[in-house]
């Protein structure tokens, strides 16, 4: 689960005997592996474990914040996700019950309340009984792993807001965020609800409420292949993932047009309900926003109907205008996203209908969104967005297809065609990864440098955020991406002598003005001593004057170009990051895969 945090990581044992043993470190999983080779491992033996990787919400990433958390008896061990907004007065009660917290953490106070409770009161030696009480009294967002010593053969588990799955194996269960933790043991899970414990035991697990009453869950069958979350021979995960884009927008287009028309998933809204539609909200975080970005410009385009966008941090602290005629689009690969799940929340209590564009089954958004349509981009490990963002772009598409079928706004041989155009993509990609070596070369020749700038016009600004993000990402170098045509407004007083900048640049085939507009860009840039990367079409030989490194993407049409030119961007960031000693990309500093927190 490393992906999910690694700012430190830690393992508890119940021993079977009374006792808990535990190892904790700062830092990535390979420290917590010292630290069990220094204490030996037969210290750690025991059949009931929890173990956490951490990102740091609460208190630095040291070794003392570090999960698993232990009471103050030494009876209870605890692992969290998510935050215990409460945490202040409940951390002062226990203080001025004598008890001394050890970490800066806002989760160690669970472990300390449940020991409390295990010890006196009403619910004195009631494991069950006392993990109840204590739910009851957090508040925020929590997935919680409780284990006591004097009940070495069960696990507490439960959940509000965060994520939480069992894997139901022969004679043995695993808890996890999410199903990659266990999908090596087991392909039989079970998802709970929110609000919900789960007590487990080896070989069987009962579900409740937070007031005991019975819960419920549905079990479902994991389908993804083991093989791709492993790294297939790549280096890291995002190479890996870099690669497998060409399947990731094939299977995500699959099944999506038959009989010339375009097909949504199950879980849909229907042709009438589209119809109905007149304004369209996006929300969505870092490179799902970027990828929003893009349907904004596909459904007003096709659709006519107003597009708004917004991060969706920002969304339901601003008072958008929904009504029952507004759609909003919801993109997430993980579906869990805090922010976009807050932003899903409140869309729907103003009644607008919500399509969550998501790449992960049973995950929290698309169970909480009227209809869903998944990217099949696979599981994605590495933490910068490569795969599922290009995903993303064509699953957006497809809405903006639908939209525009419902809506009567294209013909359907209008729609077909683009179709066409869209399911020839996956093939354009496979071919432009060939640009990986050429790409390489040249992020070696900028030799280092401290910030580099993007520019694109129309589709090609979301291009032009993203390549920007990525590099920000996993080289920890300054970047911007900039409207081409904004850099007069202020921007292109940074160009200087060498400032590398890349000029993502639209078909010549397309709008001829926007094309040659950000040709004059470039050449405005390398007038001032820039550098340029110059990402073109084939054939589009206006640039190669004021290219200083010119990379070559296939034709397609304008509106399909970021799904090609992306690519060059991910491999340059990829590379710079190596140049700059960066050699785990996978795990960029201070970030996780799954942001369960707003
Ligand atoms: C960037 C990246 C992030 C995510 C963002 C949203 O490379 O991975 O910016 O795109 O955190 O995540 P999801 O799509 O899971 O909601």
């Amino acid at each position: 689960m490393e992906y999910r945090g690694y700012d430190s990581a830690g393992i508890a044992v119940a021993d079977g005997q009374g006792a808990i043993n535990m190892a904790k470190r700062a830092g990535k999983l390979a420290n917590l592996e010292e630290r069990i080779a220094e204490v030996g491992e037969n210290s750690l033996a025991g059949c009931t474990a929890i173990g956490h990787t951490r990102w740091a919400t609460h208190g630095r990433p040291t070794d003392a914040n570090a999960h698993p958390h232990m009471s103050y008896d030494g009876k209870v061990a605890i692992v969290h996700n998510g935050i215990i907004e409460n945490f202040a007065p409940l951390r002062a009660e226990l203080e001025a019950a004598g008890i001394s917290l050890v970490s800066d953490t806002d989760s160690e106070v669970a472990a300390h309340l449940l020991a409390r409770a295990y010890n006196e009161g009403e619910t004195a030696e009631d494991f069950q009984a006392s993990a109840l009480s204590v739910l009851n009294r957090l508040e925020g967002a929590f997935t919680l792993l409780f284990m006591h010593a004097d009940h070495p053969d069960m696990i507490i588990a439960a959940r509000r807001s965060t994520p939480l799955i069992l894997g139901v194996g022969e004679g043995e269960m695993f808890l996890g965020s999410d199903v990659a933790a266990f999908i090596e043991f087991t392909r039989n899970a079970v998802e709970l609800e929110q609000d919900s414990v789960v007590i487990v035991h080896a070989d069987e697990y009962q579900l409740m409420h937070f007031d005991g009453s019975k819960a419920s869950a549905t079990p479902f069958t994991i389908d993804w292949d083991l093989a791709a979350a492993e790294k297939g021979g790549f280096d890291s995960f995002m190479m890996k993932e870099i690669h497998e884009q060409p399947s990731a927008v094939r299977d995500t287009l699959a099944g999506h047009f038959h009989d010339g028309r375009v097909v949504l998933d199950e879980q849909h809204l229907t042709e009438e309900e589209l119809k109905y539609i007149d304004q369209v909200f996006v929300v969505a975080c870092g490179s799902a926003y970027h990828s929003g970005l893009l349907a904004k410009y596909a459904i007003e385009h096709w659709v006519r109907i107003p597009v708004q966008i917004e991060v969706a941090s920002e969304f339901r602290y601003r008072d958008p205008v929904l009504d029952e005629r507004t759609l909003v689009l919801a993109i997430s690969q993980s579906g869990e996203t805090a922010d976009t799940l807050e932003a899903v929340r409140h869309a729907k209590s103003q009644g607008a209908k919500v399509l969550a564009v998501c790449n992960t089954n049973g995950s929290q958004i698309p169970r909480e969104s009227d209809a869903v349509l998944y990217t099949h981009a696979g599981p994605e490990i590495g933490v910068a967005s490569t795969k599922a963002f290009l995903a993303q772009v064509a699953a957006n598409y497809i809405v903006g297809l639908a939209l525009a079928q419902a809506k009567g706004t294209k013909y359907p041989d209008e729609i077909a065609e683009i179709y066409d155009t869209l399911e020839a993509i996956p093939a354009k990609v496979e071919e432009l990864l060939a640009c990986e070596g050429p790409v390489n070369d040249i992020a070696k020749e900028l030799g280092a440098i401290r910030t580099m700038l993007f520019l694109g016009r129309g589709v090609g600004f979301p291009v032009a955020l993203e390549g920007a993000l990525k590099l920000k990402e996993l080289a920890y170098i300054h970047a911007e991406g900039f409207p081409a045509g904004e850099l007069k407004h202020g921007p292109i007083a940074l160009i200087e002598d060498d400032l590398p900048v890349v000029v993502i640049v639209p078909s010549p085939r397309g709008v001829k003005l926007l094309h040659s507009k950000i040709v004059s860009n470039i050449q405005e840039i390398r007038a001032r001593g820039a550098k340029t990367i110059v990402i073109a079409e084939e054939g589009d030989d206006a640039v190669v004057p004021y290219a200083t490194w010119l990379i070559r993407i296939p034709e397609t049409s304008t509106i399909m170009q970021p799904l090609l030119a992306t690519v060059p961007l991910q491999f340059l960031a990829a590379e710079i990051a190596r140049q700059c000693g960066n050699e785990d990309i996978d795990k960029p500093r201070n970030l996780a895969k799954s942001v369960t927190v707003e």
